[in-house]
C-alpha cells in the first residue's frame, strides 16, 4: 500500500524538483511537486497528503515555516526536510519542531527513498488509527444516546459538563438503563478519547482473579503466574477505567481500590515496585450503594471517593416519551446489523410499547424490537406480533374497560376514570403528593392542578 502514498515535494530549484518527482514516481508513489511553498500550503488544505518533503532554504517561505504550518494543522503528517546548507544547529532545530527526518544535500537516492518509505509507513499507521478512532467515536459518542425526555436531557447536560474533567463518575441505574453506553460516551467526550477505555466487570470474576486482573502480577507470584502481566489499571494509563458492577467488590478489594484512587499508585500482585498511573475512573452499579454503606457491606470512604459526580440513569418507565424514538433507533440498528430492510410498528403497537412497565428497561426494549424484526413476516408489526407479556398488561386494561357500558359520554367517563386513578394513587401513596405523582408518571404541579380540578382533598 505504501507505493500508493501521496507525496508533496516543495523545492525552489525546478530541475531538482523534476529529478525527485521522477525518482519517486518510478517507485510507485503519487507525487505532487511545486516550486512555490504558497501553492503547496494551499494544496495541503484541499488534498489528502501523506508525506511532505520540503527544501529548507526557499525565497519568502522557508522549509521551517512549512514545517510549522503542517505540524499546526495536520500534526500527524510527517515532514522531511532537505537542505544544501545543513548545519547541525538547524538540524537540531527542525527536529525540535517535529520534523520526521532531516537530509543534507547531496544525498543518495537510497537514503532519501528509505526515509520517505519510513515516513509513508508512519502516515499509514496514523491514518488507520484515525479511522478506527473515528469509528469508535461514531459508535459510542454522546449522540448515540437516544432520548429527548426531560429525564434524560437533565442527565446529558450534567454529563456533558462533567465529561471533559478528570472527576470520578458514578453511574447508577437499574439493569439495562444504558450505564455502559454512558460510560463509553463519557470517555469519548473527554480529552482522553484517544487513549484506552478499559472495562472491568467486578461481578464476572472471582475475587482472587480480580485482584490480578486489576493490578497485574509479577512472574511467579502465584502458581500459574508464568509471566509478568499488566493489570487493567496499567492498561488504562492515560485513559478511562470503567469499573462495572462496583457494588459486588469484596471488602478486601474495596480497600485496595480505595488506595489506588487516593494515591493513583499501586503494586502488581507479588511485586514491590510502585506503579503510577494517570486514569479517570467511571464506576457503575445497579445497587443502591448508600444502602450498602448503611448495611456495612460497602466502605463509606470508598463510596465518597467514587460518588464525586453521580449520574443517575432514569428507568425507561419514567421516560416513556422516548420509547417511539428508541424503537425507531433500534429498528434502524437491527436492520443495518442484519443487512435487512427495516419495518414499521403500527401506531397501536407503539401505544402498547409505551404503556408497558419495562422491568428490563432499554435492553428489554431492544430485544423486543429485534425479535419482532427478525421473526415477523411482512413490513408492519401489529399488536398481535408483540410478546405476550406486553400484550397481557393491555389485556388487563381491556378487561377493566369491559366493565363499562358501551354507550357513554367519552369525555365525562375519561374524567371520572382519571379522578378515580388519582384518588387511588393518593391513597396508596399515604397522601404524599410527590409519591402519588410518581405513581402516575406526572409532575407534582400537574397533580396539584388535577386535585383542584376534581376537588380531591385527600380525606
Ligand atoms: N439512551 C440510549 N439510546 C440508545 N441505546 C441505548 C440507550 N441506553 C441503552 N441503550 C442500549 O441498551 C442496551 C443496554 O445498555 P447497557 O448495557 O449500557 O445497560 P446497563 O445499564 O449497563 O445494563 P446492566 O446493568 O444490565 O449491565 C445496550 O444495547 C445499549 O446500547
Ligand atoms: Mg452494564
Amino acid at each position: 500500500m505504501s507505493d500508493k502514498s501521496h507525496i508533496l515535494i516543495i523545492d525552489d530549484e525546478k530541475n531538482y524538483l523534476l529529478v525527485l518527482q521522477t525518482l519517486l514516481e518510478d517507485e510507485g508513489y503519487t507525487v505532487t511537486a511545486t516550486s512555490d511553498p504558497e501553492t503547496a500550503l494551499a494544496f495541503l488544505g484541499e488534498s489528502e497528503v501523506d508525506v511532505v518533503v520540503t527544501d529548507m532554504k526557499m525565497p519568502r517561505i522557508s522549509g521551517r515555516e512549512v514545517l510549522q504550518y503542517v505540524k499546526k494543522n495536520w500534526p500527524y503528517v510527517p515532514v522531511l526536510i532537505m537542505t544544501a546548507f545543513g548545519s547541525i544547529e538547524s538540524a537540531v532545530e527542525v527536529m525540535k519542531y517535529g520534523a520526521f527526518d532531516y537530509i543534507t544535500k547531496p544525498f543518495s537516492n537510497d537514503e532519501l527513498l528509505l526515509s520517505i518509505h519510513n515516513a509513508a509507513e508512519l502516515a499509514r499507521t496514523h491514518r488507520q488509527y484515525r479511522l478506527l478512532q473515528e469509528a469508535m467515536e461514531e459508535r459510542y459518542g454522546m449522540h448515540k444516546i437516544v432520548g429527548r425526555s426531560r429525564a434524560i436531557r437533565d442527565v446529558l447536560i450534567m454529563v456533558e459538563r462533567a465529561a471533559p474533567s478528570r472527576s470520578t463518575v458514578l453511574i447508577t441505574g437499574e439493569s439495562g438503563t444504558g450505564k455502559e453506553l454512558m460510560a463509553r460516551a463519557i470517555h469519548y467526550a473527554s480529552p482522553r478519547k484517544d487513549k484506552p477505555f478499559i472495562s472491568v466487570n467486578c461481578m464476572a470474576l472471582n475475587p482472587g482473579v480480580l485482584e490480578s486482573e486489576l493490578f497485574g502480577h509479577e512472574k511467579g507470584s502465584f502458581t500459574g503466574a508464568v509471566a509478568m502481566r499488566r493489570g487493567r489499571f496499567e492498561q488504562a494509563d492515560g485513559g478511562t477505567l470503567f469499573l462495572d458492577e462496583i457494588g459486588e467488590l469484596t471488602p478486601d478489594l474495596q480497600i485496595k481500590l480505595l488506595r489506588v484512587l487516593q494515591e493513583r499508585r499501586f503494586e502488581r500482585v507479588g511485586g514491590s515496585e510502585e506503579i503510577e498511573v494517570d486514569i479517570r475512573v467511571v464506576a457503575a452499579t445497579n445497587k443502591d450503594l448508600a444502602t450498602l454503606v448503611e448495611k456495612g457491606i460497602f466502605r463509606d470512604d470508598l463510596y465518597y471517593r467514587l460518588n464525586v459526580v453521580q449520574v443517575p440513569l432514569p428507568p425507561l418507565r419514567e421516560r416513556r416519551e422516548d420509547i417511539p424514538l428508541l424503537v425507531a433507533h433500534f429498528v434502524e440498528k437491527v436492520a443495518a446489523d442484519n443487512n435487512m430492510p427495516g419495518k414499521t410498528f403500527s401506531t397501536e403497537a407503539i401505544n402498547y410499547l409505551c404503556g408497558y412497565e419495562w422491568p428490563g428497561n432499554i435492553r428489554q426494549l431492544e430485544n423486543v424490537v429485534e425479535s419482532c424484526l427478525v421473526l415477523v413476516p411482512g413490513n408492519v408489526i401489529e399488536v398481535d406480533n408483540l410478546p405476550p407479556e406486553i400484550r397481557d398488561e393491555e389485556a388487563q386494561f381491556k378487561s377493566a374497560v369491559d366493565l363499562l357500558p358501551v354507550q357513554l359520554d367519552l369525555a365525562d367517563t375519561l374524567e371520572k376514570i382519571e379522578a378515580a386513578l388519582i384518588r387511588r394513587a393518593l391513597v396508596r401513596a399515604g397522601l404524599v403528593q410527590v409519591k402519588a405523582a410518581e405513581y402516575l408518571g406526572i409532575s407534582k404541579s400537574l397533580l396539584q392542578y388535577k386535585l383542584k380540578k376534581y376537588a380531591i382533598t385527600g380525606h
